[in-house]
């Protein structure tokens, strides 16, 4: 029996591989300070900074964040172009530190509506990073999982493909080269996927936690691991089925 196509490379460590976040609640935090929404975004960019560091002490290789989704244009103009601001300042000035420390980073999702600076910044952050080997991180910005998963099949299409596979499938989503996601947080008490990678996080072990974004710090990351620790990862297979050193309960 050969593994699904879409489980690239099954990972049954007790570390996760690939960590992909929904940074959910800052909204929320800045409310129950009475504070406006910005600062709750404002506050979860720190707060993103320390979870890239908690990532690099953890030798997680790929950390993959939603940032905003196809359907975050629904916003009120004023926080959209907040948030655009904070992603251009990520890619044109935070990239400085995240290639001294040797993080390669990406950008997945629709560029035609972001600004044309932001996008000129996004293709120099990403070949400046291009090479670095520490840890993926990849901002899912104008992305969501739908969106995903057409833009895939139409580059088939133009291919001219009479029948598509899940293996041509996969092979054409955002992200095709590196491991699907093995650990799904999301903070903020919601428990739903929201339109995120939906086909890649097909065998994802999923975590969430009421901690809202801008107050989810080491402990909580540290929670998330351990509950990933002890999930046991079977594709299919019986708890017997697997080597004992896989076996988790
Ligand atoms: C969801 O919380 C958050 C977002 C849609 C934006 C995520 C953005 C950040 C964490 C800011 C920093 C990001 C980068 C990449 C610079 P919400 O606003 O929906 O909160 P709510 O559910 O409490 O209203």
């Amino acid at each position: 029996m050969t593994l699904s196509a879409t489980q690239k490379i099954p990972s049954y460590s007790e570390i996760p591989d690939h960590i992909a976040i929904i940074m959910d609640g800052n909204g929320r935090w800045a409310k129950q300070k009475h504070l406006p929404r910005i600062f709750g975004h404002k506050k979860g960019v720190d707060t993103l900074e320390n979870v890239i560091n908690f990532c690099l002490d953890e030798q997680i290789k790929y950390l993959t964040v939603f940032a905003f989704s196809t359907e975050n244009w629904r916003r009120p103009i004023e926080e959209v172009n907040f948030l655009m601001e904070l992603f251009l300042s990520l890619v044109q000035a935070k990239v400085t530190l995240y290639h001294k420390n040797n993080i390669c980073l990406r950008v997945i999702g629709n560029r035609n509506n972001l600004s044309k600076t932001l996008r000129e910044h996004i293709e120099k952050a990403e070949k400046l990073t291009e090479k670095n080997t520490a840890m993926t991180f990849t901002l899912a910005l104008d992305y969501g999982g739908k969106w995903d998963i057409l833009q895939a099949v139409n580059k088939l299409f133009a291919a001219e493909k009479k029948e598509i596979t899940e293996a041509d499938l996969a092979a054409n989503l955002m992200l095709s080269d590196i491991p699907d996601p093995d650990l799904y947080i999301r903070t903020g008490g919601e428990k739903r996927i929201s339109n995120f990678m939906l086909w890649q996080m097909a065998y994802a072990e999923f975590y969430f936690t009421d901690v809202l974004w801008p107050d989810f710090a080491r402990e909580e990351f540290d929670k998330a691991l351990n509950s990933f620790k002890k999930r046991e990862r079977r594709y299919g297979r019986t708890s017997e089925q697997l080597p004992i050193e896989q076996q988790r309960k």
